[in-house]
């Protein structure tokens, strides 16, 4: 089983077995009801079954069940290119297809050194990534991942040239904020460093999560990613957003990038996309890198990379039906006021004499635990295993808690989650 604690798992096999969905919750064999906190792993938003998409995804069965996207398309998938491209930031106007965030991620690295070797600019060769940022498991995304378990078991495997900007957290400088902290934008000043020690001419993009989700929703300082934009225009390096996460209305907005106001010159996604019933995700890149590309001979191809299920005409259909219902039940504007409802209720878990963290913005939270003396881990472990006997699917990594609850979710919902989170931490404390 993939980050999982697999000889646990089965020692105890019957608690972890979710049977079926409905709106936002899971239920188990038997027959627990578990309120989804974490949208599936983030990417299940409009919460399961929604009739809608269940209804698309019979009769795109019937109508087309796969196209190969090698020399041919199909419309639908031409249409949800479009479609993507507009709820970008203007100027990002072409899509690429890939089936998860890592492959999103790969893509977008292989964008980018094809991008400076097509201008005559192949010695940018460098990736910076940063510390505690997730990017998928491929050996792009591994490299310039800075999650420590993910990459030390492989540290063999890793690409050359890669490098890691700090990441911004500081529990002594922004421990509960709500919203942005207005400390540690000077963090961007590392890119000025590594393009000091590197030399810019090496480094061909460097890539963040706006938000890091996986690491426990490590919210960017205010002016941070403004900064980093600066010194990346001044370098000619490209600014790849990983919103695989906080794509499609998780900050209110369709994008993190209108939601701070930065554009980059890729923004990969996934999850979300399809509400996470088939895999789906992709690369959004500007005119000016899709230019680049369209040169050379009219009958080569221009970009030697792709997946067997790039635009899958299913995934693509259950895409077109998730923006339809996003659209239709006005749902980023819904995250929009849900936010505070989340900040308000999350908050009040600082009075917990355990709880050393709270952190929040669109439809995140993030709350750190003080650790159980000599044994880092155990209470969130603890707090995940009860919280499934108690009604919840927490997402617990170490001593942290990640909520990212479905955006259809209630203010009462919200806040009866909380309200169990409570009860549990004061339970394993
Ligand atoms: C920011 C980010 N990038 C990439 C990925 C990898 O996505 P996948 O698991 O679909 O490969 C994730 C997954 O959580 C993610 O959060």
């Amino acid at each position: 089983m993939p980050f999982t604690a697999n000889r646990r798992v089965k020692a105890n096999p019957h608690a972890r077995l979710l049977t079926s969905a409905k709106g936002p919750y899971y239920y188990t064999a038997d027959g627990t009801e578990l309120f989804d906190t974490l949208s599936g792993l983030w990417c299940s938003p409009l919460g399961h079954a929604h009739p809608k998409i269940v209804e698309v995804l019979k009769t795109q069965a019937e109508k087309l069940d796969y196209a190969p996207p090698f020399q041919m398309t199909n419309p639908q998938t031409v249409h949800l290119a479009e479609r993507i491209a507009n709820l970008a930031p203007a100027g990002l106007e072409h899509v690429f297809f890939a089936n998860s965030g890592s492959e999103a991620v790969d893509t977008a690295l292989k964008v980018a050194l094809g991008y400076h070797r097509l201008r005559h600019e192949g010695q940018r060769f460098r990736m910076i990534g940063r510390e505690r940022g997730y990017h998928g498991v491929g050996f792009g995304g591994m490299s310039v991942g800075g999650i420590v378990p993910n990459r030390k078991m492989f540290a063999s495997g890793m690409m050359p040239g890669v490098d890691h900007l700090r990441h911004t957290y500081s529990s002594e400088h922004m421990a509960f904020s709500r919203g942005q902290p207005n400390w540690g934008a000077e963090y961007a000043e590392d890119l000025e460093r590594l393009v000091g020690l590197h030399d810019a001419s090496t480094i061909a993009a460097v890539i963040v999560e706006p938000v890091q989700g996986s690491t426990g929703v490590i919210v960017p300082p205010v002016g941070y990613l403004q900064k980093l934009r600066e010194i990346c225009t001044k370098y000619g390096i490209l600014l790849i957003f990983d919103e695989v996460i906080t794509g499609f209305g998780r900050m209110g907005e369709n994008f993190a990038a209108q939601r701070f106001d930065v554009k980059p010159d890729m923004i990969t996604f996934a999850k979300a996309v399809t509400n996470g019933i088939i895999p789906m995700g992709g690369v959004i890149v500007t005119d000016e890198i899709y230019n680049t590309f369209m040169t050379g001979p009219e009958n080569a191809v221009e970009f030697a990379h792709g997946y067997t299920y790039s635009g899958h005409p299913m995934a693509t259909a259950v895409a077109h039906a998730v923006l339809d219902v996003m659209e239709e039940e006005s749902l980023f504007a819904r995250v929009r006021t849900l936010e505070p409802v989340l900040e308000d209720a999350v908050h009040g878990l600082r009075e917990l004499s355990s709880v050393k963290d709270v952190r929040n913005i669109g439809l995140t939270a993030g709350v750190d635990l003080c650790s159980a003396d000599g044994a880092p881990g155990a209470r969130g472990l603890a707090i995940f295993e009860k919280g499934l006997r108690e009604g919840l699917l927490l997402r617990c990594t170490g001593d942290t808690i990640s909520f990212g609850p479905p955006f259809i979710s209630t203010p009462d919902q919200l806040r009866g989650m909380i309200d169990g989170v409570r009860r549990l931490i004061q339970f394993v404390s």
